[in-house]
């Protein structure tokens, strides 16, 4: 057979029928397929059957589609008792519980019943489809289709090309992926693919600031969220998804990358799954949750600018600029002299160094400095970090002038740049690696990342915004002063900095 994934009668099989498996059903029947859906626990399918059609008809309520077409749709699925009805079938996707014994008996037995032609398809999200496939007679008909959830919402599916998958078979994947009216990207097999390799960098890289004590939890998600753009905290996101979903899989591409340092978990997630704070299916998570709704922690009051003088660091002088007009437009007057008067509030702008450095490299009294984060949120939300001396009346004074007019400002503990920095930097290193490894076109990683994940930019895309020298800056700064090889340069990153080319630059 020729592999022709728009052909009017493909009839595409679907095993397991559960949260992936009943969207997948839909998007295919809604794309022409005819659509043969299975489970193992009895009545699941016939369950999903009927959720399906609800979905339909609500879409067709809506406006979404016409009626008949959501009746055309929902008639060309049929539930079926046994995969051995998958015999007709061009391809199969399985989506059935995320285990490695599970998902190859599955394969071992579907081989037993599809035509030698028929295509296999895995929907696992951190499972190798390498692995898998080594389960199959035939591994080169497998590959990864790997949808997300919801996924009738969810826009994206990646494309998984196995060691062993003839790339043929990837390509009728894209193919029909795009039938299934999702935005189709190719990926190679790696842990975590692209999309769920670049989303560890944001909620393991948060997790971390939180356990080295920066803030609390609310307020690194007010500063990610108000600041980057990012549509949820790493935390209420870690709610959401649930941390029995998430943390598993975190660990599992820790191990698969063999503890690469930028996926390492942190000891704390592991605790709260133990204790069972799952996130908001279970009412309790990192926040607390009446009824499903998230009960959220009001802000504390601001303190009144003193009026004090204000001295501004010029070491990076497009950041002084920045904080000098800030200062101005509040009316606060300025410090100009070479070194700061004896009660100037000191404020310093640092790139990946810590306040506490950025204070004693320039010779100022630590007791009055501040760090301003000038790389996200002047506009959104201000960053003011201390010094681990940093005077309280120093402190209120500058939460005072950045936080008291309509910009909110969150003050932190000191850390080697500040939280959106050190997330940012994470994720468009963490993207550098997905390029430099050739695990997925450059554009395509800033494509699948934003709908995959809502992220506000690709990696790489953060990385042309900000400048990818200050992302080099950032991440050799916070090495220097860590020497935790987590934050060393891909080299990816590093030669294109170096060049001053877009990180989407491609070899020549
Ligand atoms: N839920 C997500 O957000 C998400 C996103 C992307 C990918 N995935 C992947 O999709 C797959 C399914 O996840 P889910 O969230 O739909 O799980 P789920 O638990 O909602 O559904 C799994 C279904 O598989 C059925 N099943 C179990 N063993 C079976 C077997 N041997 N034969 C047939 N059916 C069997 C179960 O009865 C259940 O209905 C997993 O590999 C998961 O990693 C999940």
């Amino acid at each position: 057979m020729a592999l022709d994934a728009m052909r009017k009668d493909l009839v595409v099989g679907v095993v397991g029928a559960g949260a992936m498996g009943r969207g997948i059903a839909q998007v295919a029947a809604v794309g022409g397929c005819i659509v043969k859906l299975y489970d193992a626990k009895e009545d699941a399918a016939k369950e999903a059957q009927i959720f399906i059609q609800k979905m339909l008809n609500r879409n067709a309520e809506k406006g979404r589609m016409a009626q008949e077409d959501a009746e055309d749709a929902a008639a060309r699925i049929e539930v079926v008792s046994s995969m051995s009805e998958f015999r007709e079938s061009h391809c199969v996707i399985e989506a059935v519980v995320e285990s490695l014994d599970v998902k190859r008996a599955v394969f071992k037995e579907l081989e037993s019943i599809v035509s030698s032609d028929c295509v296999i398809a895995t929907n696992t999200s951190s499972l190798s489809v390498s692995t898998i496939a080594a389960a199959c007679e035939k591994p080169s008909r497998v590959a990864g289709l790997h949808f997300f959830n919801p996924v009738p919402l969810m826009k994206l599916v990646e494309v998984i090309d196995g060691i062993l998958t003839d790339p043929k078979v990837a390509d009728f994947l894209m193919v029909l992926g795009r039938r299934l009216g999702r935005e189709s990207v190719r990926v190679k097999d790696a842990p975590g693919f692209l999309v769920n390799q670049v989303g560890r960098g944001y909620n393991i890289e948060a997790a971390h600031i939180a356990m080295d004590g920066i803030a609390d939890i609310e307020d690194i998600d007010r500063i990610l969220r108000d600041a980057v753009g990012f549509r949820m905290g790493p935390f209420q996101l870690l709610d959401l998804t649930a941390l029995d979903v998430t943390h598993p899989a975190t660990e599992l591409i820790y191990k698969q990358f063999y503890h690469e340092p930028r996926f390492r978990p942190a000891t704390m997630l592991q605790m709260r799954l133990d204790a069972g704070l799952l996130g908001s299916k279970v009412g309790r998570g990192f926040y607390s949750y009446d009824e499903g709704k998230v009960q959220l922690v009001e802000e504390g009051i601001v303190p009144e600018y003193d009026g004090r003088a204000v001295w501004i660091s010029k070491v990076i002088p497009e950041f002084f600029e920045k904080i000098r007009l800030i200062v101005e437009n509040a009316g606060a007057p300025i410090d100009k002299g070479d070194i700061p008067d004896d009660e100037s509030l000191i404020l310093v702008t640092p790139l990946g160094d810590d306040a506490t450095t950025a204070s004693t490299d320039q010779g100022l009294d630590p007791n009055r400095t501040i760090a301003v984060d000038c790389l996200f949120g002047l506009e959104k939300r201000r960053t003011l970090m201390k010094t681990t001396i940093t005077d309280p009346i120093f402190t209120a004074s500058a939460h005072g002038l950045f936080g008291g007019g309509k910009v909110p400002a969150t003050v932190i503990h000191d850390t080697p740049g500040f939280i959106a920095q050190r997330v940012v930097a994470a994720i468009c290193n963490i993207g550098c690696s997905v390029a430099q490894q050739r695990t997925a076109a450059p554009e395509d990683i800033d494509k699948a990342v934003k709908l995959g994940l809502n992220y506000p930019k690709g990696p790489l895309e953060f990385g042309d915004f900000v400048g990818a020298d200050k992302i080099v800056t950032i991440l050799k700064n916070i090495y220097k002063l860590t020497g935790d090889p987590r934050y060393r340069l891909v080299p990816w990153l590093r030669r294109r900095a170096q060049l001053g080319v877009s990180l989407l630059t491609q070899e020549n």
